[in-house]
């Protein structure tokens, strides 16, 4: 670990604190408390933990909201079994987390039924378009992730009336939009358009320490006492006060100083407008073109995902730019390169950034070519797999581990995802298609 920061390479990537110390409280070791008298208990908060929680949920414009020290796989899981029973049936995303997969493994969730959002002209996961839900079953529980990884988000105020016309539940997995209500230059949350439970992970997008995120319920429909017995199963019982003690003095920074929003806005505004010349280069801001298709009803402005038009792949070009020009980024696969901003960035963050787009783009200017053919990264598949089992029955079942030729064919015990971002190409139970990207040299699978 100090052998890489010791190289002092610039993160485009989460945790969203970018180890800026401004948001770390001084003497961060003396946080590291326990459950003595006076620092209340997170599964059953009654003193600090808690009044932290109300003043989360007042901000938020919650009902309730509950510190997750396991990220948003914590409440993910936690609400998918606090939700899901045999009579009511699941509608999943294609492009949900892993921990969706894991939640319907280990809830009461029959069979679910997934819904596969739309593809951009380039390839990339766009949004789930509202009428894909008009036919949902009496009393469905809905999840969709909305921002997207790329920061796609999705029209939640027309799915949540199509949801809640159906007496059902919507789950909105807003891990990557936390920041959202801090700034009206990000889109509107999720908790704001009529989502009943929304989860967000505060460590990728807000200056937060890795784990920290919360889960928010606004909503009649939701059992809380259910939700709770759920999320003290997914915790801890000694969760780190570290974490939490951060979350509090960062939280409470951000509260009453404005201006600290006003100013990563402006940066950031600047910044894209110096990366967007109007031309066509070897490296180009992409997103925006795909609002109001594909989905998209908006995107978040703090994600900056970059096309890579020349036939280098985006692996190759992130490696160049950690090397010569120390800038890490959060993802690179395809044609794309994905570089994640937060409050806690610095102008010397991104003018780094800004320099050496520039200058490595006009270095590859000679190889700048016509990428016609979609050049997405196929993190979802076309068609989904045939589901031989749900992924709670996979458990039922003996497994083996074989080598990646010999998986098509056979039943995945396990989701097959690329990470990042974490989606499944192929879900538990369901029989692994031929053509598959090779993404790992071994599978677990149904013996
Ligand atoms: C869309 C999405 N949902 C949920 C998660 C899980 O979040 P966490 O890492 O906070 O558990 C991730 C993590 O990458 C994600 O990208």
């Amino acid at each position: 670990m100090q052998v890489y920061l010791k190289k002092g390479i610039y993160p485009f990537h989460m945790p969203g604190h970018k180890r800026n110390p401004m948001f770390l409280p001084q003497g961060l070791a003396n946080l590291d408390l326990t459950e003595i008298p006076g620092m209340d208990v997170l599964s059953n908060p009654t003193g600090i933990i808690q009044d932290l929680q109300e003043a989360i949920a007042d901000y938020y414009g919650a009902d309730a909201s509950f510190l997750l020290v396991n990220g948003s796989s914590a409440g993910i899981i936690a609400s998918i079994c606090a939700v899901c029973n045999k009579t009511r049936k699941l509608y999943a995303p294609r492009n949900g987390h892993i921990s969706m997969y894991k939640g319907m493994m280990l809830s009461d969730v029959s069979l679910p039924t997934y819904i596969l959002p739309e593809i951009t002209a380039d390839g990339l996961v766009g949004g789930i378009k509202p009428d894909t839900l008009d036919n949902i079953d009496e009393g469905a529980i809905v999840l969709v992730v909305s921002p997207t990884y790329e920061g796609f988000v999705s029209d939640i105020k027309e799915i949540a009336k199509i949801v809640h016309k159906k007496n059902g539940i919507l789950i909105v997995d807003e891990a990557h939009g936390a920041h959202f209500c801090f700034h009206d230059a990000f889109p509107v949350s999720a908790l704001e358009l009529g989502a009943d439970i929304v989860v967000q992970s505060f460590h990728k997008t807000l200056p937060a320490l890795g784990q920290m995120a919360v889960l928010h319920v606004k909503s009649n429909r939701v059992d809380k006492t259910m939700l709770k017995m759920f999320l003290q199963t997914m915790q801890t019982t000694s969760p780190s006060y570290m974490l939490m003690g951060q979350l509090d003095y960062m939280l409470k920074m951000l509260w009453n100083r404005p201006e600290i929003f006003e100013k990563y806005i402006e940066r950031l505004k600047r910044l894209r407008m110096a990366l967007t010349s109007g031309d066509k280069t070897a490296i180009n801001l992409t997103g925006t073109e795909n609002v109001g298709k594909h989905g998209i009803f908006d995107i978040d402005i703090g994600k900056l995902l970059f096309r890579i038009n020349t036939n280098k792949d985006a692996k190759e070009i992130a490696k160049i730019l950690s090397e010569q020009y120390l800038i890490e980024f959060e993802m690179s696969i395809g044609k794309y390169v994905l570089a994640m901003t937060s409050v806690a960035d610095t102008d010397e963050g991104f003018w780094r950034l800004w320099g050496a787009i520039g200058s490595y783009s006009i270095k590859l200017e000679s190889d700048l070519c016509d990428l016609k053919q979609e050049t997405g990264y196929h993190t979802i598949p076309n068609v989904i797999p045939k589901m031989a089992m749900t992924p709670r029955q996979t458990l039922n079942h003996k497994t083996e581990t074989i080598s990646w030729e010999k998986a098509p064919g056979r039943i995945a015990a396990e989701t097959i995802a690329m990470y990042p971002p974490g989606i499944a190409l192929v879900a538990p139970g369901e029989i692994i298609p031929e053509g598959l990207p090779e993404i790992a040299q071994y599978v677990q699978v149904i013996k």
